[in-house]
């Protein structure tokens, strides 16, 4: 078959399985990032071998000192369990090119070099234990290996290259049993997926893998899309994950930046975002060289986490897109059906006013709690009364009113628009 025609036929195959194999990733919505590696040595972001310029000689040396305590991934699955997340990715090999399993194919992994051991089982095990998916991020990229930078001009190279990616890739979706999501990243130097053989090499990894679902960074456009560094909703239809750093700096360990990492409000704005649109939050924490959760991750996480546990309702599950789209200035909506769901961010007391349904509106109450509210309803304008004084919620200021619609809830805002 002609490459074109191979394609075809296979992007159909997954097509035809797509639903099933996401059901649990769209129902889960929030899943943990974790970027540990030699970088978290050095403690200032996991590109520092090519910003820094510092020599690689010099940056090998760090295969050899990085001495992790024991199981650490406990307590990132622990704390992610805690924080509501559902599932876990790792980096099993950034663009460093070092590789966290016991590989056949180099002598840089993790277990013939400092850590003397599997960490890439140790954090399945970890998943397994608490009873989380588990995904592997595998960066294309490799700055490490000889042929992955001259690969791009020589064919000989690629072809060593290709070989060398194709087999570490075998070797992660054949040795540590079942694995839920293989997270791709920066297909650099080569410039399309025939230069990587992506048809091939995800031809393999879904026969290792029925289940899996792949990212769209292999040059392939598989199962979802992978927006970073913002909150940027896909197109209807696809799935789509934002995957988005502690502090808007670094995804590799860098204690520095904690200053500015994100509170639990900040976190439920993105998550509101990503859920209220049909799309996931994965939200990264960059652990200490020894393994140890960034502190400042911890407080946050766990806030949210209370917060979910309470409210997750408006969050998981079918949250399906469109009216009410739109924020108001004191909060946003998510919907299932019939059911919206007002993330009140700004609590105005006793009254709330809603503008803009035009469907009637049967209940109102608060999620947490399940107290019902009063409302009237005229015109376009619903009036929340009796609401307690001070907002309820303890854990980020975000308090969630359930209201069942006679039908699917149609929202527009007054008649001045300026789009
Ligand atoms: C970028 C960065 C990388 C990070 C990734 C996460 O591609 O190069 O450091 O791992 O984004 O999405």
């Amino acid at each position: 078959m002609a490459n074109s025609k191979k394609l075809t036929a296979y992007e159909a195959a997954t097509a035809a399985t797509r639903a099933r194999r996401m059901a649990w990733w769209t129902d889960a919505r929030y899943g943990m990032f974790v970027h540990w590696g030699l970088y978290a040595q050095l403690g200032r972001n996991e590109w520092v071998l090519n910003i820094d310029c510092i020599p690689p000689r010099e940056y090998e040396t760090l295969a050899d000192t990085w001495k992790p305590k024991p199981r650490p991934m406990r307590e990132w699955a622990k704390l992610a369990v805690a924080a509501g997340m559902k599932y876990m990715v790792m980096t099993t090999k950034h663009h460093e090119g070092f590789c966290l399993w016991d590989s056949q194919l180099t002598d840089y992994n993790a277990v013939q070099r400092g850590p003397g051991r599997d960490l890439v089982a140790e954090y399945v095990d970890a998943c397994r234990e608490f009873g989380l998916k588990c995904g592997f991020y595998y960066s294309l990229m490799d700055w490490h290996h000889p042929d992955g930078i001259r690969c791009a001009t020589d064919e000989k190279a690629r072809r060593r290259f290709i070989d060398y990616t194709h087999g570490l890739v075998r070797e992660l979706m054949s040795n540590y049993g079942k694995i839920d999501i293989l997270w791709y990243d920066v297909a650099a130097p080569l410039k399309t997926a025939e230069q990587w053989e992506s048809l091939a090499m995800n031809s393999m990894v879904r026969k290792l893998q029925p289940h899996i679902l792949i990212d769209n960074r292999s040059y392939l456009e598989e199962d979802f899309s992978t927006p970073e560094g913002s909150v940027s909703p896909a197109g209807n239809g696809r799935g789509w994950e934002a995957c988005m750093t502690f502090n808007d700096v670094s995804w590799g360990y860098m204690p520095s930046a904690a200053c500015d990492a994100h509170g639990p409000r900040a976190i439920l704005k993105m998550l509101h975002t990503c859920s209220a649109n049909e799309g996931n939050l994965l939200l990264n924490i960059g652990p200490a060289p020894d393994g140890s959760v960034p502190t400042d991750a911890v407080a946050p996480l766990t806030a949210v986490g209370k917060w979910l546990k309470a409210n997750g309702e408006a969050v998981y599950g079918k949250v399906q897109r469109g009216a009410p789209g739109m924020a108001t200035a004191t909060g946003c909506f998510s919907r299932k059906g019939k059911t919206a769901y007002f993330w009140c961010r700004h609590w105005m007391g006793p009254e709330l006013v809603l503008g803009g349904f035009k469907t009637k509106l049967k209940t109102a109450s608060l999620l947490v709690g399940g107290k019902n509210v009063r409302f009237t309803q005229k015109g376009r304008q619903i009036i929340l009364t009796g609401l307690p004084k001070a907002c309820p919620d303890k854990h980020a200021g975000v308090t969630v009113i359930k209201m069942e619609f006679a039908s699917a809830p149609k929202h527009e805002f007054g008649q001045f628009k300026i789009w």
